[in-house]
């Protein structure tokens, strides 16, 4: 017998002996005829930050950490691989001023009796390599007069086995990029690039960089496939980039400057990650910005996956949780003035400054830029105070442009209520609200949005995640019961999607063995990418979203946790579809009637179900699916659907309609 009848038959026999109190059916009515507020569909999209090695070490597919000799301590991540002879050496912080934004740059020098000397880099916790792929090297240098030197590059195991090798001469006294492909005899998920030089003299070389040659769209040096297949299969409504905290940085010298992540990658200026050093027990010294994803890579990014970019600009104070410096309101001009180039960059014409440049990277097309994000997290009266500023300057110029303001990190509170009554009296689009919360404050809070001002500004909700626990408890994962109670506070989204008008699980990504905050949205390491449980319930609702709020009541009253049951609906007139999302947060099964309005639906629907009876229950990469939708057939009688909501269990019902 299989598993679910093996528990019915359990059930069945705990009920009739009055162990367990048969639960009712649970008539719900879904008023498929009442198609209510529009769902923008921007609705459901995604928070990318660089936290948890997301962008260097992540989706941007370099693999060589330090390509570039500019971190702080120039040889991190590369060491001496090899001395034959012993005849070799290296110096690596050879400092050339001229070359403002990537001054470093190593030389190697060969002993004259032809020796060999070898380095090696270590990549981002290893590097992930694939059988059978090709590999693109490519190194600039220069060599110094009376050399004559060959490089040997090989794709090496731990052990140091090599799976993969290729040479390179012909270097001439000026600086030039070379490239050569390496093809790879094995998998490997801890690899290093090992390169030998051989002959005599001395070699400079710089921006030495190994990518997969397939790449997400197939772009040169671009993007991880497997990881953005996984962010483009939930069909994200929006991009929200670069962050997050990156924007403000820990310091205002260290916050994220658009201008200086565009632009040929060799002249992005790199700088410290934030947060390499932000979390005590999980300190990633090694953890810097290439910019090499900078905001022509994110915009797109966004536009592959048809979503809209919405990026998030410093306005002129760095984090309030660390050195919280706030730039004097008469000094703003330079912040300003980025917010303006950056409308420029994004969708002026190519004949302007920026917008000529989008073009010579390669995208003369606009952009098509319709929000911009003043601020990330900030609060209280400096933060108010700027984005005054920001709003009168951008609304004169941009009146087009959205302008997400922020309600700083608190989901209620003084911060939170006093931000909320400035804003009112100005005219910011969309107000960003920040919860990270335990998983009972998602189902208490389903009906959050019920009684917000119907007329009033619209929410962002742009950071969220129920934290079991913080930083590396056990607790702190991502836990089935964590995924089940944001999808309960999502339906509270849906139904309220006149009001809530974004949203976003924060943060979206973290590598398996550098993460420093949990819990995240996508996991994976050098070679594997897996969804959370959160992850699979994001995806129900943004590829299950429709065009209009339906009304689903259960005794009139709206479904928000009674009987610990949730639920809301939504349909697409055109395209033929009603979607029923059910959420049943007890452990025992529970029986619906779904009584649907007069419209002509197919005979047959699709329920699709995330469960588990384990709340601790999670994903990982050798049990990737030990959390995962299943889809199975429902009868709809007429205008009924007779069925049940599982222990523990997001439901989705998936049902088609004749359209107008
Ligand atoms: O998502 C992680 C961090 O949480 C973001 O950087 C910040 O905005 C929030 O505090």
């Amino acid at each position: 017998m299989k598993r679910k009848g093996v528990a019915a038959l359990l059930m069945m026999l705990l009920c009739s002996s009055g162990i367990v109190k048969a639960q009712e059916f649970l008539e719900i009515s879904v008023q498929s005829g009442k198609p209510g507020a529009e769902i923008r569909p921007e609705m459901w999209g995604v928070f990318f930050e660089d936290i948890n090695f997301a962008a260097d070490g992540g989706i941007y597919a370099e693999l060589v950490k330090n390509r570039s000799f500019e971190f702080e301590l120039p040889m991190t991540g590369w060491r001496a691989a090899s001395r034959q002879n012993g005849n070799g050496r290296m110096v690596p912080n050879f400092y050339s001023p001229f070359r403002q934004s990537n001054p470093h740059f190593m030389r190697i020098y060969i002993d004259p009796s032809f020796g060999s000397f070898a380095v090696a880099n270590e990549g981002f916790r290893g590097m992930g390599i694939r059988k059978d792929a090709q590999y693109s090297l490519s190194v600039s240098a220069r060599l110094s007069e009376n050399s004559d030197i060959k490089m040997t590059a090989d794709l090496i195991t731990p052990s140091g086995e090599v799976i993969g090798k290729s040479e390179l001469t012909g270097f001439s006294g000026d600086w030039k990029s070379h490239r050569i492909a390496i093809a790879a005899s094995a998998d490997e998920q801890k690899a290093q690039l090992r390169i030998t030089f051989s002959g005599r003299g001395s070699l400079d070389i710089d921006m030495v960089s190994l990518f997969p040659e397939d790449t997400w769209k197939g772009r040169r040096n671009g993007l991880r496939k497997d990881i953005v297949q996984m962010i483009a299969d939930l069909k994200p409504g929006f991009v929200r980039f670069p962050g997050g905290c990156i924007v403000e940085g820990r310091n205002l010298l260290n916050r994220y400057q658009w201008k200086t992540t565009v632009g040929p990658v060799e002249e992005r200026r790199m700088i410290m990650n934030r947060w390499n050093v932000e979390i005590g027990s999980r300190q990633a010294p090694d953890y810097y910005q290439s910019f090499g994803l900078g905001f022509f890579e994110y915009f797109l990014l966004a536009e592959d996956m048809g979503a809209e970019p919405l990026p998030i600009l410093n306005c002129g104070m760095s984090c309030q949780f660390n050195a919280a410096e706030v730039v004097p309101l008469e000094e703003l001009d330079p912040y300003i003035q980025d917010a303006f180039d950056l409308i420029e960059f994004a969708n002026g014409e190519v004949t302007t400054k920026w917008g000529g440049l989008r073009a010579e990277m390669g995208h003369p097309g606009k952009f098509n830029l319709k929000f911009l994000g003043v601020g990330n997290e900030q609060w209280d009266e400096q933060y108010i105070e700027r984005y005054k500023v920001f709003e009168k300057a951008l609304k004169s110029k941009y009146p087009e442009i959205k302008l997400v303001s922020g309600s700083g990190p608190y989901s209620a509170g003084r911060y939170f209520e006093y931000g909320w009554n400035e804003l009112k009296k100005l005219n910011p689009d969309l107000v960003d609200e920040h919860y990270y919360m335990p998983p009972e404050w998602f189902l208490k809070n389903a009906t959050r949005y019920d009684n917000y001002d119907r007329k009033g500004i619209r929410v962002f909700a742009g950071e969220y995640a129920a934290h079991g626990k913080e930083g590396t408890e056990p607790e702190s994962r991502n836990t089935w019961w964590s995924a089940l109670c944001e999808a309960a506070f999502m339906t509270g989204l849906e139904r309220n999607a006149d009001i809530v008008n974004m949203a976003s699980y924060a943060p979206l990504l973290a590598h398996v063995d550098a993460w420093q905050w949990r819990p995240d949205l996508i996991w994976f390491d050098n070679l594997t990418t897996i969804g959370t449980p959160n992850y699979y319930v994001q995806k129900f609702f943004s590829n299950y979203s429709g065009k209009n709020v339906v009304p689903v009541t259960s005794g009139g009253k709206n479904i928000t946790g009674q009987e610990g049951i949730y639920a809301s609906s939504t349909i697409d007139p055109k395209a033929g579809k009603l979607y029923i999302k059910i959420v049943n947060s007890t452990d025992m099964p529970r029986p619906v009637t779904l009584v649907l309005g007069p419209l002509q639906y197919a005979k047959t629907a699709t329920k699709e179900t995330l469960a588990s009876g384990n709340r601790d229950a999670f994903n990982s990469i050798a049990d990737p699916r030990a959390i995962y939708p299943s889809a199975t057939q429902v009868k709809v009688a007429g205008r009924k659907i007779i069925d049940e909501a599982g222990p523990l269990s997001v439901n989705v019902f998936i049902i088609d309609f004749k359209a107008r």
